[in-house]
């Protein structure tokens, strides 16, 4: 989607659409809305009268213009109760205008920048988030559609605003919120792929790409090279594979910068349990299980546009979790790359076995704080549900730092707490530790295992089981994967930078 910023008077630019709002419980619209209305000879106030226009968050209407003003149509936004509107308001119902435009077939549209008059936004803040909810709202997987292809889309998406002195404000605002909703777009693009093509190799290829267009450094471990390092965890959750594992490292390097974080993403190519084979019902979401890896190739390829002076690592622990013969078995002892053993209880728990190696490597690679993204557990969905983020981890100031990025991006994040006495349940009989605790605070549990190879190293641990993926289409959204991870690790570079 291409974006401008002009300075003019929206009842004069001409478009295919206007899109403008209207707060819950407004009997007279103001501000842009309100000279919509008045160069419409009180339309608007009038469905707002006779019920049809209520306000309410994301609510649709469409109305013609028939010429009397630029736009052919201006398309009013409900932004919902104005104490309860924020900037995740801001982004969903940017997502919903362009999604109903679409199916409209509209093109192009201008927009006056959502919830910075009335609503007492932040504009930059409020620009950012409406450019980031209309690109990731414009985005519709159907490459592998042949027929009923959905192919119309907003293509092009202008934001009007008549003061001069906004403008500034307006564009740095757009030219971050689109370098972060195409890279969550790219995300989502490498999460959707059906796991036939997203093997651990073909993600690996797909990050070389990346750093080679963004201008990252990038090395790929192969099996050889990780046998060498010993690194056991990992290749132990692949060897029920035919597909080889990898380790994708991406370096960014920030001139000057002396501080250096990690970003460890999970990046299970598809999940099958293992030799603990899952059920079938659902199977088929557990391609979505390298979404972590997603997000950190692309919060990765994000930095590289926006330059923060910090110097970020992201590492990729890459395998699919197959039941081969040669796969991995309960009660079987690995001798992970930190030099920790783990008795293996369930072949499911694979995450955290390819995490605990990646950790260990980061660490090695001069990572002095470590963020890890991962569909790790699905307690975590059961605590949290579909829109919350868990977040646990060992350092109160890294923790706040990731918090504040989390709202700024519009991902929504909730804190576990990591209860030493809980690590009791790790436990093992013959090992360092076991895979899995008891089926109580499961989240909390994949925790306390991956703390225990983070060690001394600030780190946090972001799951993102319940928040990688959407079953179904939101007004705002297409189903499939969301690129949750892409926004806060992009702003938590930019909160770190020095
Ligand atoms: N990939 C799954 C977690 C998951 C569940 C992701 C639901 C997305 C949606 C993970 O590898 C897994 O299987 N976790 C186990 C852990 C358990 C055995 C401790 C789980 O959640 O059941
Ligand atoms: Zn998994
Ligand atoms: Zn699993």
């Amino acid at each position: 989607m291409e974006i401008r910023v002009i300075q003019g008077s929206i009842t004069e630019v001409p478009s295919d659409a206007l899109i403008v709002n209207l707060f819950e419980g407004v009997t007279a619209p103001g501000g842009a809305t309100g000279a919509v209305d008045r160069a419409l000879e009180g339309l608007i106030g009038e469905l707002i009268e006779s019920g049809e226009v209520k306000g309410n968050l994301n609510e649709v209407t469409l109305i013609h213009t028939h010429a009397e003003i630029g736009p052919k149509r201006v398309l009013v936004i409900g932004l919902g109760k104005a104490e309860e509107f924020d900037l995740f308001g801001v982004r969903k119902v940017a997502g919903t205008a362009v999604r109903s435009l679409r199916k409209k077939g509209v093109r192009e549209a201008t927009s006056i920048v959502h919830g910075a008059g009335i609503g007492g936004l932040a504009i930059e803040d409020a620009a950012r988030a409406l450019v980031q909810g209309s690109i990731v709202g414009s985005y519709q997987p159907d490459q592998y559609k042949t027929s009923d292809k959905d192919s119309a889309a907003v293509e092009k998406l202008t934001i009007v605003e008549r003061d001069g002195d906004k403008i500034p404000a307006i564009q740095a605002g757009a030219g971050t919120g689109a370098v972060v909703a195409n890279a969550i777009n790219d995300a989502r693009t490498l999460g959707n792929e059906p796991s036939n093509n997203m093997t651990p190799s073909i993600l690996a290829e797909r990050a070389r790409e990346v750093a080679n267009r963004f201008g990252l450094e990038i090395e790929v471990l192969d099996e050889a090279r990780m046998r060498d390092l010993g690194m056991n965890a990992l290749l132990s959750v692949a060897q029920g594979s035919a597909q080889p594992p990898r380790l994708i490292v991406l370096k960014y390097k920030s001139p000057g910068a002396n501080r250096t974080i990690g970003f460890v993403g999970k990046g299970l190519t598809f999940d099958s349990g293992g030799i603990s084979i899952k059920a079938h019902e659902g199977m088929e979401y557990m391609k979505f299980d390298m979404c972590g890896g997603a997000a950190v190739i692309q919060a990765l390829r994000a930095v590289a546009e926006l330059k923060p002076r910090i110097n970020v690592l992201g590492l990729v622990p890459a395998s699919e979790n197959m039941p081969g013969s040669a796969a991995y078995k309960p009660g079987d002892v690995i001798k992970c790359l930190s030099g920790k053993t783990v008795e293996i209880i369930t072949t499911d728990a694979e995450g955290r076995m390819m995490l605990a190696d990646a950790i260990t490597y980061a660490k090695r690679l001069g990572a002095q704080s470590l963020v890890d993204v991962a569909t790790l557990t699905g307690s975590c969905v059961i605590a949290l549900g579909n829109d919350y983020t868990g977040v646990m981890g060992s350092d109160r100031e890294l923790l706040r730092a990731l918090q504040e990025s989390a709202s700024s991006a519009g991902e929504k994040v909730w804190e576990f707490p990591l209860p030493p006495e809980y690590k009791d349940q790790l436990k093992s009989e013959i090992a360092d530790l076991k895979n899995v605790g008891t089926k109580y605070g499961g989240a909390i549990t994949g925790g306390l295992f991956l703390r225990e190879f983070a060690e001394d190293t600030p780190w946090v641990h972001m799951d993102i089981a319940g928040t990688a993926y959407a079953e179904k289409e939101e007004p705002y959204r297409a189903a499939g994967a969301t690129g949750v991870g892409v926004g806060t690790l992009a702003s938590l570079a930019m909160r770190l930078a020095e």
